[in-house]
């Protein structure tokens, strides 16, 4: 017996190893602000808008739908769970939420511009400033449940948006040259967020860049193509060169408020880098049909069709436990997001090369 408990004792402390990313030692997580699209969306657009999103969406991890697009934790879950707090409650959800380590305020579908558009990026940012103001005056009337003061001051502020603003412009038939132009007006919408919070007291800053849009089982089902449009990966060219010029301008706005805002911490993290690397070396990590959807209906090599998504009427799906990288065919599956997640905690994909613990104090 006691051989069994210890070989089971044994066998747990392997697969904790290496099914969670980092065992970590933070005692004081950051209270967290995650500002995005559907790539971290908790459970937003369920609240917000009441839409549905019903299983098997959810099946992997939580075993019901939570509104997340996935059949599990998100990046976000992940990340949050490497530093011992909770998953983030959706800024809209009234029922059961707690906000004591912070509050998340992505949504699907959201957008860097139009700038007064639900959930936009710069309405995300007016919401949460609403809610500090609401809980700094209901901590200073005695409430214990709220986040104070301080704690907003040492808050952790996660962006991860960009990925909606480029698909629509090509879903709008615009060329590639009009999508560039713009790419510039995209990234000030995350510069303006970042001052704004600045200004609230704000001083740490976590930011994901976009991933490659061009790789996406829904794009290359959808976009009319013939093969030189394609990589050698099999991902839409012009899709993944907009990413990266995005990307770019990401990475450049960053460095020039790090010198503007000498006391911030300001990360970058290269998610396109990760998701590339899982989607062109994806037989090294265990997945096969990188392009191709668990969840959707169809058959290869996308197993994508419009209006027969995952969750909505007449859907197929995976088996549980094959190794899809995509979910329905725009977001990833929770064993794909648990890599991506090692990934990022890896510090390899960051700049300046700060790990994601470095916010427990
Ligand atoms: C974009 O072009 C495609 C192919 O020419 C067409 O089917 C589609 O309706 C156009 N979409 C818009 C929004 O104009
Ligand atoms: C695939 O893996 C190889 C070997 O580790 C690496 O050199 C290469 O950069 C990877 N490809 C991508 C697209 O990241």
């Amino acid at each position: 017996m006691a051989w069994v408990s210890a070989y089971i004792v044994f066998i747990s402390l392997i697969s904790s190893f290496f099914l969670n990313p980092v065992q970590c030692q933070c005692k004081n997580p950051p209270v967290i602000f995650n500002f995005g699209d559907s790539n971290s969306d908790t459970g937003g657009l369920v609240s917000g808008l009441g839409y549905p999103i019903n299983l098997p969406n959810g099946r992997t991890f939580f075993r019901r739908s939570t509104g997340r697009f996935s059949d599990g934790r998100l990046i976000l879950d992940f990340l949050c769970q490497s530093v011992n707090t909770r998953f983030l409650s959706p800024y809209l959800d009234s029922v059961g939420s707690s906000f004591l380590n912070g509050a998340n305020f992505a949504i699907a579908g959201s957008r860097l511009l139009p700038k007064y558009e639900p959930f936009a990026l710069n309405i995300q940012v007016m919401q949460f400033l609403h809610f500090k103001s609401r809980s700094i005056e209901l901590v200073s009337a005695g409430s214990r449940n709220l986040v104070g003061d301080e704690g907003f001051r040492n808050a952790l502020f996660m962006i991860d948006i960009g990925q909606n603003d480029l698909a629509g412009s090509f879903a709008r038939n615009l060329s590639y040259t009009e999508i560039v132009k713009m790419i510039p007006s995209f990234v000030t919408e995350i510069k303006n967020a970042i001052q704004v919070m600045y200004s609230q007291g704000g001083r740490k800053f976590w930011v994901h860049n976009t991933g490659p849009l061009g790789c996406l089982p829904q794009k290359l089902a959808l976009v009319q193509k013939v093969s030189s449009d394609l990589d050698p990966h099999g991902c839409l060219a012009n899709y993944n060169s907009a990413a990266k010029l995005f990307n770019e301008g990401l990475r450049h706005l960053l460095q020039d408020l790090r010198s503007e805002m000498k006391d911030a911490t300001i990360v970058y993290v290269d998610i396109y880098a990760i998701k590339y690397d899982l989607i062109a070396n994806s037989s090294n990590y265990g997945f096969s049909n990188p392009l191709m959807a668990c969840c959707g209906y169809g058959e290869p090599p996308y197993n994508y069709r419009k209006g027969v998504t995952c969750g909505q009427h007449d859907y197929q799906v995976c088996n549980e436990g094959s190794e899809f990288i995509s979910w329905d065919g725009v977001h990833y599956t929770e064993a794909a997001n648990r890599v991506i997640a090692s990934k990022i905690l890896s510090m390899e994909y960051s700049a300046p090369r700060i790990g994601f613990d470095f916010f427990c104090h």
